[in-house]
Parts: structure tokens; C-alpha cells; sequence
């Protein structure tokens, strides 16, 4: 074949795979304009800091006398990121959302309920934090930290989730996770993407995994998964993890 005619024949290829991947897009916003919110992707963050919590609990116990080591240390600063990203997310963009939709004073005395339990986690994120930055004991501060965010997450889940599902499209949703996603800078992305995937359950594992692309989903699967392995978040020292459960990367397909 002549060097203009293989050209010529890449270059459909490639205006067919541009196409075909727009019309892809069209046909999945098209679904997601017709159904209701489909909130796995909320349900994936909550087992995130649920499995965090309960890391950061073993750890203070572990080292009750005070002193952390550093994948403690680090595996406590990601988990305080992503709480305080996570709760500005839905304080700022979700709320406001919903409850523009909402007419009964019920439901709305439940979305406040969110703000109002929110506004209590930063006093107990700071009393853990002093803790852990001076290696004086947790433990009282983590306990207190964990009941705290461990009772919203319920409260959400039990009060406000149907809410969402009841009262936006799945495209709503959907835009809402894509501005939170556009907000952060494209490496905090990455470790975002890292964090909540890791030891997922494997439902929690396919709700992240399918707003992937797949050649995303192979570079996660090949690059970041290890690369947040190799950091051993939670562990001692001496790099033997101290895991509530075994650590294994997700068994999504893709
Ligand atoms: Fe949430």
C-alpha cells in the first residue's frame, strides 16, 4: 500500500474511533438524563474513610503511647485530606442541588442536619491532628473523630441517599461528580483515585471503575494501584502493614 493511501486509511480509523467514542457519550448521558441518580460512586468514599477510620483506630491503639510512625502518619494526613475535600464538595455543590428540589420542611431539616454535622468535624480532625504531629496519645482524639464521622456517614446514607436517588437524574449526579473531579488539581486526582480504590469492595470497586475510560482503568491498574501499594499507608516502620484486611486491588473488569 502506498504511503497516502495508509495515511488516508489511519486517519479514518481514527475520525471512526473519535466517533464512535462521541457517540458513546451521547448514548450514556442520554440514560443518565432518564434515570435516577445512581450513588454507588458516594457509597465507594464512605467505605473509603469507613476502612481509614478503623486503620486510624488500630493505629492509636497500636502506639498508644504517642509517637506514630510515618506510613501512620501519612495514611492520617491522606485520610484528613479527602474528609474535609469531600464534605466542602457536597456543602458547596450538593446541597444547594437537592435542595432546590425539595418541598417537604422534613426532608430539608435532614439536609441540614448534613451541614450542621460537617461543621463538627474539623475540631475533631484538628484534636487528632495535634496528636499525631506532637506523638502525644490518640487515642481519646481518634475515638472521638471516628464515632463522629463513622454516626454522619450513617445518617447520610439511611437519610439523605434516597433523597438524592428520589429527587436528581443520574446526569445531575453525574455533574456534580465531574465538578468535584475538575476541582482538584490533576495530581490530587491520581491520589484520589488511589485512596478510594484501595481494598474496595468489589461493588464499591465497579462504581468508581466504571466512570473510567478504559485506558484510564489500565493505568490505574498498572502504575497508580502499585505505586500506592509501595507507599504502605497505615503500616509500622519496619514496612510491615498492619492492615485491617489483607490488601488486594480490585477485581473490576477492564
Ligand atoms: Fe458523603
Amino acid at each position: 500500500m502506498r504511503t497516502t493511501t495508509r495515511v488516508a486509511v489511519a486517519g479514518g480509523a481514527a475520525m471512526g474511533a473519535i466517533g464512535a467514542a462521541a457517540g458513546r457519550r451521547r448514548r450514556r448521558r442520554a440514560a443518565q438524563v432518564q434515570r435516577p441518580a445512581r450513588t454507588g460512586f458516594m457509597l465507594a468514599m464512605h467505605g473509603a474513610f469507613r476502612r481509614d477510620l478503623a486503620a486510624l483506630r488500630d493505629a492509636a491503639a497500636r502506639h498508644a503511647d504517642g509517637a506514630q510512625p510515618d506510613g501512620v502518619r501519612e495514611g492520617w494526613e491522606l485520610l484528613r485530606h479527602q474528609l474535609e475535600v469531600h464534605h466542602v464538595a457536597e456543602d458547596r455543590d450538593l446541597w444547594p442541588v437537592l435542595c432546590d428540589r425539595l418541598t417537604s420542611e422534613a426532608d430539608l431539616a435532614e439536609v441540614a442536619a448534613m451541614v450542621v454535622e460537617h461543621a463538627r468535624i474539623p475540631a475533631a480532625l484538628d484534636a487528632v491532628d495535634a496528636a499525631v504531629r506532637t506523638g502525644r496519645p490518640a487515642r481519646g482524639a481518634v475515638d472521638e473523630l471516628a464515632s463522629l464521622v463513622e454516626a454522619h456517614l450513617d445518617h447520610e446514607e439511611r437519610a439523605v441517599l434516597p433523597l438524592i436517588q428520589r429527587h436528581l437524574t443520574d446526569a445531575e449526579w453525574h455533574d456534580w461528580l465531574e465538578t468535584e473531579r475538575r476541582a482538584q488539581p490533576p495530581r490530587d486526582r491520581v491520589r484520589f483515585l488511589a485512596w478510594v480504590l484501595d481494598r474496595a469492595a468489589p461493588e464499591h470497586a465497579d462504581a468508581v471503575l466504571e466512570e473510567i475510560p478504559r485506558p484510564g482503568r489500565f493505568v490505574y491498574r498498572h502504575a497508580i494501584a502499585p505505586r500506592h501499594e509501595a507507599r504502605h499507608l497505615w503500616s509500622d516502620d519496619d514496612g510491615r502493614a498492619h492492615a485491617v484486611r489483607p490488601r488486594h486491588r480490585p477485581v473490576s473488569p477492564g
